[in-house]
């Protein structure tokens, strides 16, 4: 025991391995094999040995193992309690929790998400039409029950049924939470839980891996749903929830602007329902609040406001399979004592632009530009509830982009009136409707018509 052996982990899916690869042999990333020094383990098998010991709580039924009759499988939803809260929380969950699932919340330190999960428990203790008032049980590693008692009141929780407790032992929280037999189980957070036979600290690969699988193991036997909370780091540690998302049924993210009181719950990863979904809500004193008119967040102040600005436009990018809204600002001005200036996108990527609307869209912008789009060149503001979407091509056409029809939806969904797409993936999305939102072919940087507003 405490023997340290190197073992090499994606940082991209996961995967482990024995000795270190050029490239993921899993999943084909190119260098994100990373080193971790793991306590005890064999063969690159974490935590070999210890599944046994860990089940031993679990009532053991012969008739639990059996296969199930499909017509027999409960399909069983718990929806939220009804309102604004609930609604939001229960969409990016595909509607409601599903017995015996288990989900991980991730996100920054501080983003929001004991606060989310608190209001969840609340919720889910409250009950609607899966029955009246049932225990849930909140478990914390990392405050105290006066801590997030204290927290409670401020957020005028009032239910008789939330239970907390204070506890980082995994086999300790399930024995206690499997006395209450709750409606719901919620761990704050996976890295502060360790289980007693597995080496390394807990937050470590190790724990963090077997701690997982026993809540599990957990949660598919007494069909009680686990939500279990865990810290992303801004290097997007090994040890952290990417491992996890393997494991877990649900993989939900909560973001947010450090400045900024809005926050996004996005759904990653889910076994029961879509992952195009996506809820908004804005801190407050009383915890969050589900915003109704989305829209306005993204923008600047003066933007959202009726006063119309030129220089600003609103686009959509992918990061992964994730969709964000973004601002281009940019500002042109006639003097040569003030150089081209680009902030948070690629000077090569904004100098190609300027060149593609130079040439190609007769602009001419060469001898004084301190600027990205020709609108503001042109003094021509864009009305606030516009977005766009394509990409630029050297001959000035507009070209499409991968997943169109996911990105006009996040367009849709934040209550954009007019959504300006490449004319190319126009005939793709002929079936689509998006609700309350004309979408505008648009064939090259020339066409002013998709611009009349
Ligand atoms: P917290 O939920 O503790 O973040 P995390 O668990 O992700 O680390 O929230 C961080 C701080 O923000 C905490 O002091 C409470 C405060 N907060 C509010 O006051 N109102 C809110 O609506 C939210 C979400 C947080
Ligand atoms: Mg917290």
């Amino acid at each position: 025991k405490g023997r340290v052996k190197t073992l090499w982990v994606c940082s991209s899916c996961g995967h482990t391995e024995g000795q270190w690869w050029g490239m993921c042999r899993s999943c084909d990333a190119p260098g994100t094999m990373t080193e971790v020094l793991d306590g005890d383990s064999n063969d690159g098998k974490i935590g070999g040995g210890v599944s046994e010991k860990v089940g031993s709580w679990l009532p053991k039924k012969e008739g639990e193992v059996l296969p199930i009759r499909l017509k027999d499988v409960q399909r069983v939803l718990l929806m939220l309690r009804p309102g604004l809260f609930g609604n939001e929380v229960a969409r990016v969950l595909g509607g409601g929790l599903v017995p015996g699932c288990l989900v991980l919340v991730g996100g920054d330190p501080g983003v929001g998400k004991s606060t989310l999960l608190l209001q969840v428990a609340a919720l889910i203790s409250e009950g609607c039409d899966f029955g009246g008032p049932a225990p849930v049980v909140y478990v914390s590693g990392e405050e105290s029950i006066e801590q997030i008692g204290n927290r409670a009141d401020r957020m005028d929780i009032k239910t008789e049924e939330l239970f907390l407790y204070s506890s980082t032992d995994i086999e300790d929280i399930i024995q206690k939470a499997h006395i209450l037999s709750p409606r719901a189980l919620i761990i704050d957070s996976i890295q502060t839980v360790y289980l007693n036979n597995v080496t390394g600290s807990a937050g470590g690969l190790s724990q963090v891996k077997e701690c997982t699988s026993a809540l599990l193991r957990f949660a598919k036997k007494t069909n009680i749903p686990v939500l279990l909370i865990g810290h992303v780091t801004k290097s997007g540690e090994i040890a952290g929830p990417r491992v996890l998302e393997h494991i877990v049924d649900v993989v939900l993210y909560m973001e947010g602007e450090k400045y900024s009181s809005h926050r996004l719950l996005r759904s990653v990863k889910n076994r029961f329902g879509s992952t195009d979904e996506l809820g908004v809500f804005e801190m407050s004193q009383s915890g969050l609040q589900a915003v109704v008119n989305p829209s306005e967040m993204f923008l600047s102040e003066e933007y959202a406001g009726s006063e119309v600005l030129a220089g600003l436009a609103v686009a959509v990018t992918m990061d992964g399979s994730r969709s964000f809204l973004i601002e281009i600002q940019a500002l042109c001005v006639s003097s040569s004592t003030v150089s081209r200036q680009v902030n948070g996108v690629q000077a090569s990527r904004a100098d190609m632009i300027i060149s593609v609307l130079i040439k190609q869209a007769g602009l001419k912008l060469q001898e004084n530009l301190a600027g990205l789009l020709f609108i503001i060149f042109l003094e021509f503001p864009i009305p606030n509830n516009i977005a766009f979407i394509g990409e630029i091509g050297l001959a000035g056409e507009i070209r499409t982009v991968p997943r169109m029809d996911k990105r006009i939806h996040t367009v849709a969904k934040l209550g954009y009136k007019k959504c300006i797409i490449p004319k190319s993936a126009e005939k793709s999305l002929a079936t689509s409707v998006y609700e309350g939102m004309t979408v505008v072919g648009c064939r090259n940087l020339k066409e002013r018509k998709s611009l009349e507003f």
